[in-house]
């Protein structure tokens, strides 16, 4: 971004208002005012990815699709830059990438802070909170009582409910909260609930210490335990934190299969949090596991897909993106199944360099069921309205690079905010490659592939400001999970952020940084041999604040 003075979306100013009030109320959140606070020319501050304007945010909460609007609540701390009293912030969409601020929707109350869950449009009104003709969206999170953790208790996590009969502008907390007790397990939370079309019942899947805990309910209010899973498979380094239970297509065949998205932290295969994931089927009752998938998860990994943090099987394999779940109330006629995380992670979200505001979502996502060599893995490549907000496209034309490339000089584009696709082909077996991007300051990130390891890999060692914490560098790798010659890479990037989509999505990586300046620069490095590029495309991505006049 070379032009930085922007005007910040209106309801910032009603977000604003919201926090150092206690009561939300909004005339018209739709409204634009001329609001003027240049948010978006802070330093690190992300141009197109979802950031709160001010105060802390963790966790993606509550993603609910309703009436035209994609709903986006947080874990939001708005006193303080750093993790605190959980409120839940909101934000609305019509397409994922440009977002309306609005008042924080749940505030704390007696049974204690608001952590992370989930949200539905209850279209049957089986809750009798709305009615058929305005069906009440229910919000369905954890309470967490600090008092009762301080006074050494366990039974602090309970599930509470609350509603809204206006598209999600104003929330009632249902009177008889919570809606499920602790049964004495101090990690007890984050609520995922889901209609079971084939049961005609809710199924709230949540995270209870070490295993996914299944519940069911006729009506959002009673819930009864069904099952138990997890507790001896997967990845086990940390706490299991927010799941998520959704069906998908399996690609090129009609057939359907359940994932169970399980967030840890820590234990990621790249130290502190990350998102892995079960493939398998769910009939109302329980989840069993594919046992294909059962066999790799149990395998020691061929030496062409090692895997680092071999015990699991992830989404994401960077070091940021974390407590991702997906939007709920998706139209059948979209049938895409949604996915945002939280670009950050435990291991130091609190202390990362940013001013007046703590961390930023992922690029909306979509996932994919699809065929690997390793087998059926969940692809995710970003939702197709990021071309909302593209810029130029230039193309690389076809070249041998023998030892680096100045993308950025042959394309006369010198930006920090893009989305760059490329097919390139090392030559020769030992050949490794990297998409250099950088600043003059010779600061840099590299995202690449180190071919002795046949895995892809990011280093972000030197990429600027790393001083706050001791967690922050080391390079983070994934595994490849394609045995094509061709690699195909797709990388977005901005401000202080890159995800790399490799081969059709199959292998992600999110990677965080802070430069001193923007990096501009972008080339192409080939080690140890020469790089074919058969095809390149760079296409700017406009920032979604608004350009001063
Ligand atoms: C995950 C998490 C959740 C919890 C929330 C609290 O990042 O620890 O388990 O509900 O954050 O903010």
């Amino acid at each position: 971004m070379q032009v930085k003075k922007i005007y910040a979306l209106a309801a910032l100013g009603t977000l604003l208002y919201s926090c150092s009030s206690n009561q939300a109320t909004v005339e018209d959140s739709n409204t634009e005012v001329a609001a003027t606070t240049a948010i978006s020319d802070e330093q690190h501050r992300l141009q197109f990815h979802f950031t709160p304007p001010t105060g802390w945010m963790n966790d993606p909460n509550g993603m609910v699709y309703h009436n035209g609007e994609y709903h986006l609540f947080y874990q939001h701390n708005p006193d303080s830059t750093v993790w605190g009293p959980m409120h839940w912030g909101h934000a609305i969409s019509r397409d994922m990438i440009n977002w309306e601020h609005l008042p924080i929707a749940i505030y704390p109350d007696s049974l204690g802070t608001i952590f992370s869950g989930s949200a539905v449009v209850d279209v049957k009104n089986t809750s009798g909170l709305g009615t058929a003709g305005n069906p009440a969206m229910v919000a369905i999170y954890t309470y967490h009582d600090a008092e009762g953790e301080k006074a050494g208790r366990d039974d602090f996590q309970t599930q509470g409910i609350a509603f809204s009969l206006d598209n999600g502008r104003n929330w009632t907390k249902y009177k008889n909260n919570p809606v499920l007790k602790n049964p004495g397990i101090r990690d007890f939370r984050d609520p995922k609930v889901s209609w079971y079309e084939e049961g005609q019942k809710w199924i709230m899947t949540l995270a209870v210490k070490d295993h996914i805990s299944f519940y069911s309910s006729p009506n959002l209010i009673d819930w009864k335990l069904e099952s138990d899973f997890g507790a001896n498979v997967g990845a086990h380094g940390g706490v299991w934190e927010c799941p998520d239970l959704f069906k998908l297509k399996v690609e090129g065949s009609d057939e359907e299969k359940w994932v169970l998205i399980v967030n840890i932290n820590p234990g990621a295969p790249n130290g502190g949090s990350g998102t892995q994931y079960f493939l398998g089927s769910f009939d109302g009752n329980k989840f069993v596991m594919d046992p294909q998938f059962e066999a790799s998860l149990n395998a020691k990994p061929a030496v062409a897909t090692t895997v680092v943090g071999q015990e699991g099987i992830w989404i994401d394999y960077g070091r940021d993106n974390y407590a991702g779940i997906t939007w709920s109330n998706v139209p059948k006629e979209d049938g895409r199944e949604l996915f945002i995380g939280w670009m950050s992670n435990w291991d130091y979200a609190n202390v990362v360099p940013t001013e007046k505001w703590r961390s930023a979502m992922t690029v909306a996502r979509t996932l994919e069921l699809v065929n690997t060599p390793a087998g059926l893995r969940v692809a995710s490549m970003p939702v197709k309205e990021l071309e909302n907000i593209y810029g130029t496209t230039k193309t690389l034309a076809a070249q041998t690079v023998s030892s680096a490339l100045d993308v950025s000089e042959k394309l006369s584009m010198n930006t920090s905010t893009f989305d760059l696709n490329l097919e390139v082909e090392p030559v020769g077996a030992q050949s490794s490659f990297a998409v250099e991007l950088s600043n003059a300051k010779d600061q840099k990130v590299l995202i690449g592939f180190d071919a002795t390891r046949g895995q892809y890999y990011i280093n972000r060692d030197k990429a600027g400001e790393n001083q706050f914490s001791d967690k922050f560098t080391g390079i983070q790798y994934a595994p490849r999970l394609s045995t094509d010659k061709a690699f195909d890479l797709r990388l977005v990037v901005d401000v202080a952020s890159v995800e790399l989509f490799a081969d059709g999505g199959k292998t992600v990586m999110t990677s965080i940084f802070f430069p001193d300046e923007e990096f501009t620069q972008v080339r192409l490095v080939a080690d140890n041999g020469e790089l074919k590029v058969t095809s390149g495309q760079m296409t700017e991505l406009k920032s979604i604040y608004k350009p001063a006049n």
